[in-house]
């Protein structure tokens, strides 16, 4: 789907935000300690210095649960939109149990699955639910504890990937409003998906054959290829069917996978490096949390503040991929 526009009636404006991270910090130091790697390999090749990891029995639900009660100081949610690919449970969805720790009573609550993607095609889905009038206010999570699918012997997995969550509150607005999401755009290529996936586990390989495929395996070359490739091109889509020029973009905010992919990926569009907001020193790459838990944090220390026009895109297997814009709101 390229660049589709909003609804001219309704759009989905930004009410209010959190993220929620685990206590737990996992140091490059405490991996090197373990694995075939060191701190400086980890730094330089990827940016990221810590990461936090769930407890043992600490969930998705827990997490989204967290973040979404933060995005709630905004006020309170009709639906649910949880974008995660580690739910609790392979069946159900876990929207419907973030809803209900939230006290939301019986709002629909659903999960979507577009893994890295997922906050993107979640803010999408929820935009669709405010303009098209299923509901007035959608809470939209981004959760993640990636870590269940990580071999803790895989170096070339382990250092990356974190857990965490955070949410945006969407309430109905005006299109063209500060906060107002959209255009949208949105892609797939799944004859790529082996490039990034967990193989075991789902319907066609039930048991798994050897260990190793319950865990995700990753062909981080050609992943980091094409992460810079399609973040470029639907970031450019997306700009133009707004009308924004790359020099309108305030702020640059894309999957946090790699420090190197987001400032290949600013440079392939002209954008410059002071606009990048980056997280990932402190998270690592938390999956559909990192967007959202990129726009907390720097909306928490000011780097990102009201009037600053929004560049969002995200990258994940999938393949998927996807870009929305938005100039953030003044928030409570
Ligand atoms: O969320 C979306 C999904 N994920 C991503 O977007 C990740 C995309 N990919 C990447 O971020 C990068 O490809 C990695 C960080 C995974 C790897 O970085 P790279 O610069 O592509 O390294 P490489 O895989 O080409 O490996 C370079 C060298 C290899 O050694 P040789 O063959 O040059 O001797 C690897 O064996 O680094 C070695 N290596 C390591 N060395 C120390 C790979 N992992 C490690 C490690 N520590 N952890």
């Amino acid at each position: 789907m390229s660049a589709a526009g909003v609804s001219p009636g309704r759009a989905a404006v930004v009410a209010g935000w959190g993220g929620a991270l685990p206590e737990r910090v996992v140091t490059n130091h405490e991996i090197a300690a373990r694995l075939d790697t060191t701190d400086e390999w980890i730094r330089t090749r990827t940016g990221i210095r810590e990461r936090r990891q769930a407890a043992p029995g600490q969930s998705t639900v827990d997490l989204a649960a967290e973040a979404g009660r933060a995005a709630l100081r905004g006020g309170r949610a009709d639906a649910l939109v949880l974008a995660t690919s580690t739910p609790d449970q392979m069946c159900p969805a876990s929207a419907p149990q973030v809803a209900a720790r939230l006290g939301l009573g019986t709002v629909p609550a659903f999960d979507v699955n577009a893994v890295c993607s997922g906050f993107v095609y979640a803010l999408a889905t929820a935009s669709g639910f405010i303009s098209g009038g299923i509901a007035e206010r959608v809470l939209v999570i981004g959760a993640d504890v990636f870590t269940s699918l990580i071999d803790p012997g895989d170096r070339a997995t382990v250092p990356i990937f974190g857990d965490g969550a955070g949410a945006l509150l969407l309430r109905a607005g005006a299109p063209g409003e500060p906060g107002a999401l959209g255009p949208f755009d949105l892609h797939s290529e799944g004859e790529l998906a082996e490039l990034l996936w967990v193989e075991a586990g789902g319907s066609r390989r039930r048991v798994p054959d050897d260990p190793g495929e319950r865990f995700l395996v990753m062909q981080g070359t050609a992943v980091f290829r094409q992460a810079c490739a399609r973040m470029a091109e639907s970031s450019r889509a997306v700009l133009e069917e707004v009308g924004w020029m790359v020099g309108d973009v305030d702020r640059f905010v894309g999957h946090q996978a790699n420090i190197r992919i987001l400032q290949a990926t600013a440079k392939h569009l002209g954008l410059p490096a002071d606009a990048v907001v980056a997280n990932i020193d402190r998270v690592g790459n938390t999956s559909a949390a990192s967007i959202p838990l990129a726009l907390s944090d720097a909306a928490a220390d000011g780097t990102l503040s009201a009037g600053h026009r929004v560049l969002l895109t995200a990258f994940g297997a999938g393949l998927t991929w996807g870009s929305t814009v938005l100039t953030w709101p003044e928030l409570p």
